[in-house]
């Protein structure tokens, strides 16, 4: 079973409550989850887990498949009764042959840190791997759940933030970034041909930095990576001027919207899932932390590090209206409570770990 450590029950209440009606056609049906050791894939699996306990009328099945390439066999657990955990690279590795009613395409590397690690593992798992598992829905009538990234943006102009789906995004295809961004862009067009030539019903999903409980500390996102540096009694490292905007979504509702995709999307849509308010500044975002730390903390901006891939996107927000009204999507977590929930979480967790 998931272990209870890395995800809350209150946080699992809150996702299985803002569930549509549709979750009952879960019922019976198998679902192969690419990427299912990583943070939202762990995610994933512990909400079927609890529909199978306590929603559906009869136990839907789930294949989990990983490389382990960034995360720890271990984080996974035993998925006993339900399904199968399957230690498989997409790009390579024979696929499970099925059937299934969805695959959910959930691998990739997604950190700058682990990117600028891996530049080829992370182009090929969002290229040749999506294709792999877009063949591997076809074959078995599945439906298709691809996530991207809000990356594919790139840099956008000032004039298209918040950002539409319909924004064809400021990117470049040299760099350091480019194997992330261009990789998912490529993914993106796997699913758009499987979809307009092949019939294939794909869903897109471009999410907007989540976090939450459950984010390892070797995950080196910037929530985590503040959270550590409280843990260990250290300033948060601001990376260049600090000006530099995100928004955040915190977990519980991003698996909402995600889930929301996977029952109502419409064949052949794009989504961004994540939360529009409020748009803030690495500067603005430590101010959040220290407003909500249950210990002191302190800030110091920092040169950016040889591990972080340069060139990162001034701002990054999405436009969320497509979400809200075609699948009832609408985010309720507030930064300082989220970030409030993550601490709580991550704090005692990431001192353990550092002893
Ligand atoms: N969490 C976010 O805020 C966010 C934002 C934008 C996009 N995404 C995308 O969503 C997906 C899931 O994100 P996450 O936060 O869970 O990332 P994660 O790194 O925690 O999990 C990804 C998982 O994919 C696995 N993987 C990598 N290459 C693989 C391969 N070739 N074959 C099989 N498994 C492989 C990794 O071992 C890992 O367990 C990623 O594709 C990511 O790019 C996430």
């Amino acid at each position: 079973m998931i272990s209870s450590d890395l995800i809350l029950d209150s946080d699992l209440d809150d996702i299985i409550g803002g569930l549509p009606r549709e979750v009952e056609s879960l019922a019976g049906k198998r679902i192969l989850i690419a990427g299912g050791a990583g943070f939202l894939g762990r995610y994933f699996l512990a909400i079927f887990k609890r529909l199978n306990e306590e929603v559906l009328a009869s136990p839907c099945k789930l294949s989990i498949l990983d490389n382990f390439r960034v995360a720890d066999k271990a984080l996974v657990g035993d998925i006993g009764e339900w399904g199968e955990l399957l230690h498989a690279d997409i790009c390579r590795d024979e696929l499970p042959e099925g059937p299934f009613d969805w695959v959910i395409h959930a691998a990739g590397i997604a950190s700058p840190y682990y990117y600028r690690a891996y530049p080829l593992e992370t182009l090929e798992v969002a290229t040749v791997g999506t294709e792999r598992l877009l063949r591997a829905a076809q074959a078995a009538s599945a439906r298709f759940i691809y996530f991207s990234s809000s990356e594919i943006y790139g840099d956008p102009d000032p004039a298209h933030v918040p950002t539409k789906e319909s924004y064809r995004g400021n990117v470049s295809t040299l760099g350091p970034r480019a194997c992330y961004d261009e990789g998912k862009r490529v993914g993106e067009t796997y699913c758009y041909i499987f979809h307009d030539y092949f019939g294939v019903h794909t869903n897109i999903i471009r999410p907007f930095n989540v976090y939450g409980p459950g984010m390892q500390r070797s995950d080196y996102r910037v929530m985590p990576n503040f959270a550590a540096q409280i843990a260990a009694d250290k300033p948060l490292m601001i990376y260049g001027d600090g000006r530099q905007t995100r928004t955040f979504c915190f977990v519980a509702d991003a698996m909402i919207g995600f889930m929301r995709v996977l029952l109502k999307g419409v064949p052949g849509e794009t989504y961004n899932i994540g939360n529009p308010n409020p748009e803030v500044s690495m500067n603005e975002l430590a101010d959040a932390f220290e407003r909500v730390s249950p210990v002191p903390v302190r800030t110091q901006t920092t040169e950016y590090p040889d591990s972080y891939p340069a060139d990162e996107p001034m701002r990054r927000c999405p436009d969320i209206r497509k979400a809200e009204l075609q699948l009832g999507f609408e985010p309720k977590i507030g930064l300082d409570e989220g970030v409030n929930r993550f601490l709580t979480w991550a704090i005692p967790r990431y001192q353990a770990e550092l002893g």
